[in-house]
């Protein structure tokens, strides 16, 4: 029989780690996700035939990725960024989905590295996964200047690109990481109110939850427990699913 104090620390410092991610505790009742929207895409007409064609014709992550090098259409109008395409496993049932690439991100070439992204691991951790059971990419891939959010048609510009990276991984369930990226997905100009704690049917075969952007809780850590329940969940869902463990 272990020593119950130390079981009792155990758990002190259990709640404290989760306390720092996720803010103090509250238990509410979880809406039911009955209220199921239709999902309407919009693709920007500016995407060419010929891509849109040549999209098409694209089989796996590497074919993807050398082709949106090749891409104009992917940049903004910052110069010299480096395309930041996606990271973790090409297999995962479960997609992150960001809004673009910041200053770490563009320099690494890879998605949420800076403070954001460590907050963003702390939390799949907190849910067991880790970033290799995961994939993450970014609704843009290439950094916006001074980190603003991406424009209305940039977004657009992007998105036929990233519904086959979707559609490549082929994930079970897609997390939107904040309004942005939710908004483009949905295509919707939603609130994150409306948009969270329902399982939005998506592309015909996958399940789209929305939550807060990890930076968004840097700056509001009040919506750390709402986060906490989200992915509390998102996991729950996941093992329904029967997403790999
Ligand atoms: N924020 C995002 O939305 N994506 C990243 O890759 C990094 C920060
Ligand atoms: N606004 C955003 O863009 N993202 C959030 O997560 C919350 C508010």
């Amino acid at each position: 029989m272990p020593d119950p104090h130390t079981l009792i620390d155990k758990a002190i410092k259990l709640l404290e780690i989760e306390q720092e991610v996720y803010g103090a505790f509250s238990v509410k009742g979880i809406k039911k996700s009955e209220n199921k929207k239709k999902v309407t895409m919009s693709f920007d007409t500016s995407t060419s035939d010929e891509a849109l064609n040549q999209l098409s014709n694209i089989k796996s992550l590497v074919e993807l990725e050398d082709y949106c090098k090749t891409c104009e259409i992917l940049r903004t109008d910052l110069t010299d960024t480096n395309l930041v395409m996606g990271a973790g496993n090409p297999n995962a049932d479960l997609m992150l989905i960001g809004e673009a690439p910041g200053k770490q991100e563009d320099l690494l070439g890879e998605p949420f590295v800076g403070r954001s992204g460590q907050l963003l691991t702390k939390i799949m951790e907190a849910i067991n996964f880790q970033r290799n059971d995961i994939y993450i990419a970014n609704i843009l891939k290439h950094r916006p200047p001074d980190n603003r959010d991406p424009l209305p048609a940039e977004r657009l510009r992007s998105l036929p690109y990233l519904l086959k990276q979707i559609e490549i991984i082929n994930p079970k369930l897609i997390l939107c990481l904040g309004r942005i990226s939710a908004q483009t997905l949905l295509g919707c100009k939603d609130s994150m109110k409306d948009m969270r704690r329902i399982f939005h049917p998506f592309m015909d075969k996958y399940e789209l939850m929305v939550t807060y952007h990890p930076a968004a809780l840097l700056r509001n850590p009040n919506w750390k427990k709402d986060t906490w329940e989200d992915v509390q969940l998102l996991r729950k869902r996941y093992d329904e699913m029967g997403g790999k463990p």
